[in-house]
């Protein structure tokens, strides 16, 4: 165990939602690494609320006998998890209820910063900002962590954030996207940010495309009660591809200062380009995945998963070609692209650099353009493809990478995104946190898109479990005689 000091002051972190999914799986092994690695003051609590009438001993039950497996093997020991335990004060109550909050108040009275992290259906949100402060629990030093999915469209997503703002200044407000928790993530800023060699290329006409990949091997589990209302647009695209895009494209901040770099993604979103149902037709493909093998194993077709309705049209697969009106970016597509049951587990950024103008290798010399391969996850690496010289007496050129493992660039530790997220509320670090006007400019630019699917009466095309997606994603890079790397 680490012996730093603790990095912060006394504080509570409420957690609505404590007993559930996101609780035991990624928020309290978040937390139990923070305290594990003397992160947290030894004066903070974790207060986990619940509807189940529970007494604290058994909730300390339940969560010890479920979240233990989420932890990172070789950072568990029954001493440290037991003294992790110590924090946590269990206190259950029916949100919806504002007299309820009188028994949060009781436990909650010292004035300390509090953080309320509300990991329930963003449907509660309202009522228990509403209730938390009529009880009076709501003051300066207060945060609010707001966990995706924020609405469902543009008109729930602004009512949210309305109700929201009645109690809580947008300053306390931590709208969370975990992949801008991602240690991969946030390298992307130092990587165009913290080296001179790029930022002159970084643009057209020297980019030629983008390519963006959120490929995830597994299905939809026992989710399909929430994933078949939202579907991959909604799920992936609307967050986590389009701020991965942005942190892509925008243009310098001035600062790391939380609204300065906000105010540069926000820029981007806004100049993405509107697609009119022509567009939609043509540069958008949504699929769904149907019966095929995952990691050796076969596995079901999406409507045959649990709690699926039958005949579902809900896309598991997104891919599109997205453009940025600006200066920068004018002409240069961007192609993003997500799905369950993919072949694979993989999160990569392709920048494809423009052909050379001559070659003095003549035309037959095999030609490859200069990529960087930015791989987000399993693997954290950064590849650049070059052209060398093939051995021998001829001039032959052939492709190689010049390689950078970025796990085995420093044998620090590394933290997961929540953990790391939680430390920057319990900081009060906003940088990587969405603003409202952020929020809502991707609604506006995904609203449309998920509108004309439904004017064209768009139905997912089918892919096998296990390959790459339908074959028109092939086809819209084909087009521009482009592929998707793992095609190349
Ligand atoms: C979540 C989505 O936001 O991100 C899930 O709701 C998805 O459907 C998950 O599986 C992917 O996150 P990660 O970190 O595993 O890439």
């Amino acid at each position: 165990m680490n012996t730093t000091p603790t990095e912060t002051g006394a504080l509570d972190i409420v957690i609505f939602g404590g007993a559930g999914d996101l609780s035991f799986r990624k928020l309290l092994p978040a937390l139990y690494m923070a305290h594990l690695h003397s992160r947290l003051s030894p004066e903070t609590r974790i207060v986990a609320v619940g509807r189940q009438n529970w007494s604290r001993e058994e909730y300390l039950e339940f969560i010890d006998k479920n979240s233990p497996q989420f932890i990172e093997k070789n950072a568990f020991t029954a001493d440290d998890w037991k003294r992790f335990m110590d924090r946590l004060v269990y206190v259950s109550l029916d949100v919806t209820a504002a007299s309820d909050y009188a028994k949060l108040k009781a436990v909650c009275d010292a004035p300390m910063v509090r953080v309320f992290y509300l990991a329930t259906a963003p449907s509660l949100f309202t009522q228990i900002c509403a209730n938390l402060s009529s009880a009076g629990l709501v003051d300066a030093q207060s945060r609010v962590v707001l966990e995706k999915p924020l609405g469902t469209d543009l008109a729930s997503a602004r009512a949210i954030n309305t109700d929201v703002a009645r109690y809580f200044d947008e300053q306390q407000i931590y709208r969370i996207d975990h992949y801008l928790g991602k240690e991969t993530v946030q390298n992307l800023m130092v990587l165009r940010f913290g080296n001179a060699i790029f930022e002159p290329l970084w643009r057209a006409p020297y980019i030629k495309s983008v390519q963006i990949t959120v490929a995830e091997s597994v299905g939809v589990g026992s989710r399909a009660g929430f994933y078949d209302g939202a579907g991959a647009m909604r799920d992936m695209v609307q967050n986590h591809l389009l701020q991965l895009l942005c942190i892509v494209a925008m243009e310098p901040p001035i600062s790391l200062g939380a609204d300065d770099v906000r105010d540069e993604k926000l820029k981007v979103l806004r100049s993405l380009r509107k697609m009119d149902l022509a567009d939609i037709k043509r540069d958008t493909v949504r699929g769904q995945y149907t019966a095929g093998a995952s990691e050796g194993a076969a596995v079901k077709g999406y409507l045959e998963e649990d709690n699926v309705p039958a005949g579902s049209r809900t896309e598991t697969f997104v891919a599109l070609r997205a453009q940025i009106n600006n200066a920068r970016w004018a002409n240069v597509p961007f192609f993003l692209r997500t799905g369950k049951r993919m072949q694979k587990r993989q999160s990569e950024i392709i920048i494809e650099f423009a052909d050379q103008p001559f070659s003095i290798f003549g035309t037959t010399a095999h030609h490859e353009p200069n990529r960087l391969i930015i791989s987000l996850q399993p693997e954290e690496s950064i590849q650049l493809e070059m052209m060398v010289k093939e051995p021998g007496t001829g001039m032959s050129l052939h492709p190689v990478k010049l390689g950078l493992d970025l796990q085995q660039s420093s044998d620090k530790r590394r933290a997961e995104a929540y953990e790391r997220l939680l430390m920057d509320v319990i900081k009060g670090r906003l940088t990587h946190f969405m603003r409202r006007d952020e929020l809502e400019a991707a609604w506006m630019w995904v609203e449309p898109i998920l509108d004309g699917w439904q004017a064209l009466d768009d139905k997912p095309r089918n892919y096998s479990a296990g390959s790459w997606g339908p074959a028109a994603s092939s086809a819209l890079m084909a087009r521009e005689d482009l592929s998707w790397f793992e095609e190349v």
